[in-house]
């Protein structure tokens, strides 16, 4: 039997990744979350939740003996645990580096020790900053954020280990993730969704033009399970995953404002609010490598996408 652990299960990506694995493998899962961000509840209430099949530590990826207990008798790891917030980066970068630099070689150090068989790191596009788009994998890193290079910095101590430790191991770039289970995420959909729901005015920050590849998480879960399953042609290898697709906020705007007026919601105009400071104008990125080497091919085009979240959001 396979076990996985899921680091950062109780979070947004995780419980959708938990909800995919649980559906569409036999595995048995080991979560492992200190519920900063995430809630044990959010678990417990994916619809298809199995006590049978998975097991729940609460600790925090940096104390050796909180992740010995959850990676013990595990095949694979998913390292989703992160601080994720670029502004929260750039405020207070040495907690960012703390939990995601410090968190991703403890969880490194501890496959290690286990004999762990792959090692999934959730990266991000912002490891790889401001590029003319589609953005692959050749292009130079130039983080703009703490938050991007503290996940460029987990890139590169995945490469070590599998340079100096023969450990396999893949750097998935996830583009901007929406979809279910995403209550307290600060994303540009979930603000959008919660924000109109609460009857007050969503904010648009800058002219709206930026653009985004914004990806479904059930689309990211499958990615994530074909890295731990895929052959690889090299024990590190790198993905950029999302749809391929460019969308601007504006263009989101609409396609939310539709999805709540055919729920019978009133949806505000928007206000403009001046750019964030570290965040990419336009970005998009090229999934040719995850669809030739994963079999990567994402399902919810942006309408369909939006739909199943603001069907999650209202019903
Ligand atoms: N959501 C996105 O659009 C997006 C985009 C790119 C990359 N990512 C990456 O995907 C991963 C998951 O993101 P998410 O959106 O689900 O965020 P999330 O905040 O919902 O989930 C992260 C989980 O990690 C837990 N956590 C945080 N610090 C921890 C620690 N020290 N020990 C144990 N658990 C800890 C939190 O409680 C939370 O449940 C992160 O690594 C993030 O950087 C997300």
């Amino acid at each position: 039997m396979v076990k996985v652990l899921v680091t950062g299960g109780c979070g947004f990506i995780g419980t959708n990744l938990v909800s995919y694995l649980l559906d569409h493998t036999n595995w048995e899962i080991s979560v492992i979350d200190d519920l900063s961000e995430g809630k044990k509840e959010y678990l417990t209430s994916i619809f298809n939740y199995d006590p049978e099949r998975i097991s729940f530590v609460e600790g925090d990826i940096r104390d050796e003996d909180d992740v010995e207990q959850a990676i013990t008798g595990c095949d694979h790891v998913v390292h989703l645990a992160a601080q994720t917030d670029v502004i929260a980066s750039i405020n207070a970068p040495f907690k960012d580096a703390d939990i995601n630099v410090t968190g991703t070689l403890n969880m490194l150090e501890a496959s290690l020790r286990h004999g762990i068989k792959r090692f999934a790191f959730a990266s991000s596009a912002a490891a790889v900053g401001e590029h003319a788009p589609p953005v692959d994998e050749s292009k130079i890193p130039k983080p703009i954020s703490p938050y991007g290079a503290s996940k460029l910095t987990g890139e590169a101590y995945c490469s070590a280990y599998a340079g100096s430790h023969g450990m396999t191991s893949t750097a998935l770039r996830f583009a901007n993730v929406y979809g279910p289970n995403s209550w307290h995420k600060g994303s540009v959909v979930a603000e959008f969704i919660k924000t109109i729901i609460d009857g007050k005015r969503p904010v648009i920050f800058g002219d709206g033009d930026q653009t985004r590849d914004f990806v479904h998480a059930a689309d990211i879960s499958s990615a994530i399970k074909l890295s731990l399953t895929a052959e690889l042609p090299s024990p590190f290898e790198v993905f950029q995953l999302g749809t391929g697709t460019e969308t601007s906020v504006n263009q989101l705007f609409s396609i939310v404002e539709d999805a709540l007026t055919d729920k019978g919601i009133e949806v505000p105009s928007p206000r403009y609010a001046p750019a964030r400071a570290g965040e990419i104008y336009r970005n998009y990125c090229d999934i040719s490598k995850a669809k030739d080497i994963l079999g990567y091919t994402p399902d919810h085009d942006i309408e369909k996408g939006i739909q199943s979240s603001v069907d999650w959001f209202t019903d």
